[in-house]
């Protein structure tokens, strides 16, 4: 009978003398004592092998009946995920058994007292590195076995790494890490807020910030001048694989700066980073405007690892008599034509399918010509003029075994329709280089996202973004061409971050508010505060947040932030894990003076 450890027990626990990742030729001869997880247990005729796991790595024991029969038989109930402790001498694996797949492959312990801390029940999924056939809500569930995973180890360790980085290069900047509350007044970011009821004011609740940006300003009234903090937000919106409901910004703000100074700052800061990891960026970083990236791409955020431009073709229909055209550019809008090369051999149905996707994207539809062997071939091609269709071939460079795809629209919703074809074409002919790092600054936003039917107007950015002085005046006559002093950080397709010059002025701020429809009593309601501090004497200002799990989703190649984040919630906003959120108890309702008013469950 073997007799092992079945309860906790201190006295026969020694700490490590090495982690387990850290042996090689060097180490022979030494006597080790390590710490760590049954990684896996091999029977051999005998002699028994396992492979002992921690962060560092993994470390092969092997067992001898007849030397060390007492830790042998320990060795023969080991199953995977157990927690041992183990001491012995370090020895040169013999010449047949050098694994050269692992690190510490050349060398092995023969362990003279083996302990077992703690054992594990069998496990719902492997603990290895490829998890494709491991369903994420069940990974989730059980993240702190995920996480024992080498890849998410060392994603940790990455993130760890980055945000030292970022720290350190700001503190030699002059930033000062400032922290701001968590339980504050809804934050005007644009999402829905995480609304948190207090006990002590019936009736009222704080909302959890979607953003540090009102205090980070505050701040710079303050005086202090350089402020930054690795702060979470909260945004209560659609989530996506890019998208949590919370999440981590480099948050940062200065006084006295103009545009000019804050890209300098970021994208030094972005380039240690991005070198921390072994990618070289050339500085200064491009900047491209936004109309252009509109304009050529159709995103305010292009993937220009491939190019797919967009051919403008308005004034070619400015007078066609194919009204689905003509119609766009007589109001006020676009003809953009995008040529995708070997698009010729699509199928019907593939051809179909677009027109699905258009719909489903908003739009009216996807015209499109294919040009085959036998020419031009396209439903819309009756309307066309002979001198329409030959400009179509001339500005779009249109090939045999080409088509040319069309979209008819105002000029932010066609863009940005043909934009998210644009993305479409590029992973259905392959066409994105992804050993390329595409990164950049896009700047001159428009200061208002304007509805072109209603005419409304929602900050493109925040309301507190200042617009270009040379476009102040606009706002009093066309406010919807007015652009603003912001910036995007793009990378890859990706926006990392954002920031703006803020406006500074109390009347100017003002102003804003009422551009964006508020009442006398909304402002002060909800922004008086503000507009009283900027009685006080406000230091021209502006910042940059850049999304801290993208930043390292991105230079891990994790496909989600998920991956990123060591309990991230689902894309349902739930946490498999803590199977929060919950209900509260009754009596946690009644102190709170709260009732529920659900809606009806669904019909099935
Ligand atoms: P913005 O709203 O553009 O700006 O956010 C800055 C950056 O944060 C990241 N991000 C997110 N990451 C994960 N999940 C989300 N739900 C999410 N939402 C945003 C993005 C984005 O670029 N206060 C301003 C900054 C400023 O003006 O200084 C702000 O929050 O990478
Ligand atoms: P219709 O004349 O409406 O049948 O449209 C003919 C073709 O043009 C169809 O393939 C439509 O999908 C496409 N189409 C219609 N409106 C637009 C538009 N605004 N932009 C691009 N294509 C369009």
């Amino acid at each position: 009978m073997t007799t092992v450890a079945p309860t906790q027990s201190a006295t026969s626990f020694t700490p490590r003398t090495h982690w387990c990742g850290e042996f090689t030729q060097t180490t022979i001869d030494q006597t080790a004592t390590i710490n760590g997880w049954v990684q896996v247990r091999r029977d051999l005729g005998g002699i028994v092998f396992v492979e002992i796991r921690d962060r560092t790595g993994l470390i092969q024991l092997v067992s001898d009946p007849t030397k060390n029969p007492a830790a042998h038989a320990v060795m023969e109930t080991l199953r995977s995920e157990d927690v041992i402790c183990a001491t012995g001498p370090v020895t040169h694996r013999p010449a047949d058994t050098l694994n050269a797949n692992l690190p510490t492959g050349e060398v092995e312990i023969y362990p003279e007292t083996l302990t077992v801390l703690s054992r594990s029940a069998v496990l719902p999924f492997a603990i290895e590195d490829d998890t494709d056939a491991v369903d994420e809500n069940l990974r989730l569930k059980y993240r702190y076995l995920d996480l024992r995973r080498p890849r998410m180890a060392k994603t940790l360790t990455l993130r760890h790494r980055i945000t030292q980085t970022i720290r350190t290069y700001l503190d030699e900047h002059g930033f000062v890490d400032v922290e701001t509350p968590v339980l504050v007044k809804a934050t005007p970011e644009g999402a829905r807020d995480y609304l948190v009821p207090s006990r002590v004011h019936p009736g009222h609740t704080f909302a959890l910030p979607q953003s540090p940006q009102i205090f980070k300003q505050l701040l710079m009234l303050s005086g202090v001048e350089r402020y930054y903090q690795v702060a979470r937000c909260f945004r209560d919106e659609d989530l996506r694989s890019d998208r949590q409901p919370e999440f981590t910004q480099v948050d940062l703000e200065m006084s006295f700066v103009n545009q000019d100074d804050v890209l300098t700052l970021v994208e030094g800061l972005v380039g240690k980073v991005f070198e921390s990891v072994g990618v070289t960026v050339s500085l200064p970083l491009k900047r491209m405007t936004w109309h252009e990236a509109m304009n050529t791409y159709g995103s305010d955020k292009p993937d220009c690892r491939y190019d797919l431009k967009f051919t403008d073709l308005s004034e070619t229909f400015a007078t066609s008599e194919f009204k689905a055209f003509r119609g766009a550019v007589d109001n006020g809008g676009v003809v953009k034509a995008l040529r995708v090369e070997g698009a010729a051999s699509y199928a019907r149905k593939e051809l179909d399918d677009l027109q699905s996707m258009a719909k489903q994207f908003g739009a009216k539809g996807l015209a499109y010509i294919v040009y085959g062997e036998e020419g031009p071939k396209s439903p819309i091609l009756k309307f066309l003029s002979d001198a329409e269709q030959q400009a179509i071939v001339e500005k779009t460079g249109a090939q045999t075994g080409d088509v040319v795809f069309f979209m008819a629209d105002s000029f932010v919703k066609g863009c940005t329709v043909l934009g998210r074809f644009r993305e479409h074409f590029a992973k259905r002919h392959n066409l994105i280089d992804t050993n390329r790092h595409e990164l950049f600054w896009l700047v001159d936003f428009p200061m208002f996202d304007h509805d072109v039917e209603t005419g409304h107007l929602s900050p493109n950015h925040h309301p507190f973004t200042a617009p270009r002085p040379e476009d102040v005046d606009l706002l009093n006559t066309e406010p919807h061409k007015a652009k603003a002093v912001a910036y995007d950080l793009v990378y890859n397709g990706n926006e990392l971050g954002g920031g703006s010059i803020r406006i500074h002025d109390k009347h100017l701020q003002r102003h804003i508010f009422e551009l964006l429809k508020l009442s006398d009593d909304e402002i002060t309601q909800k922004f008086g505060f503000l507009l009283r501090a900027f009685e006080y004497g406000v230091p021209p200002h502006g910042g940059l947040a850049l999304g801290l799990d993208r930043l390292v989703a991105l230079l891990s190649g994790c496909d989600s932030i998920r991956d990123v984040i060591a309990f991230p919630k689902t894309n349902q906003a739930v946490c498999p894990l803590t199977e929060a959120p919950s209900e509260p108890s009754k009596t946690q309702l009644d102190e709170l003076y709260m009732a529920w008013n659900l809606p009806e469950p669904e019909e099935k």
